[in-house]
């Protein structure tokens, strides 16, 4: 069990000026931001990080909207992240999310769902690793 995780807050997320209530749920939660930034993914990085999605339907419609506008990655650190962190955000369809999740509370539609969690332990590592490098990130046991 890893104890990191990558989240992203959505092009959506932004636009809809979420950024912080959004933050506050992932903190009050108990997870701690070890790194945190606002890019405007190119397409390049786009398809790059969604690699494993390239062969699906809704592939290119995915690349449209995560490069509409800026989103803002960020390095999470807790005792079982990943799954933690999924059930935080709940169903990747909103329709679908239990009540009180991210997702349930902000999200329009399956592709328009404001917030990334990683899957795996194994993509969580390479998704940090796609936005941060290891200087930026600060390590938790560090700040003890
Ligand atoms: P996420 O799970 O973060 O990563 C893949 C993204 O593709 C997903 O969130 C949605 O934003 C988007 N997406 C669009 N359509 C679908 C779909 N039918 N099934 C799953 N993901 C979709």
């Amino acid at each position: 069990m890893s104890n990191k995780t990558l989240a992203i807050l959505k092009p959506d997320c932004v636009r809809k000026n979420l950024i912080g209530k959004v933050v506050s749920q992932i903190q009050e939660a108990g997870f701690k931001v070890s790194g945190l930034k606002m890019v405007h993914l190119t397409e390049d990085s786009a398809k790059g990080f969604y690699e494993v999605h390239s062969e699906r339907p809704f592939f290119n419609d995915l690349i449209a909207y995560m490069t509409s506008g800026p989103c803002v990655p960020i390095a999470l650190e807790k005792e079982n992240a990943v799954e933690d962190f999924r059930k935080l955000i709940g169903a990747t369809d909103p329709t679908k999310a239990a009540e009180g999740t991210i997702r349930k509370l902000y999200a329009e539609s399956i592709q328009e769902n404001i917030v990334h969690g990683s899957d795996s332990d194994e993509n969580a590592a390479k998704e940090i690793s796609h936005f941060f490098t290891r200087k930026e990130l600060l390590e938790i046991n560090g700040w003890k």
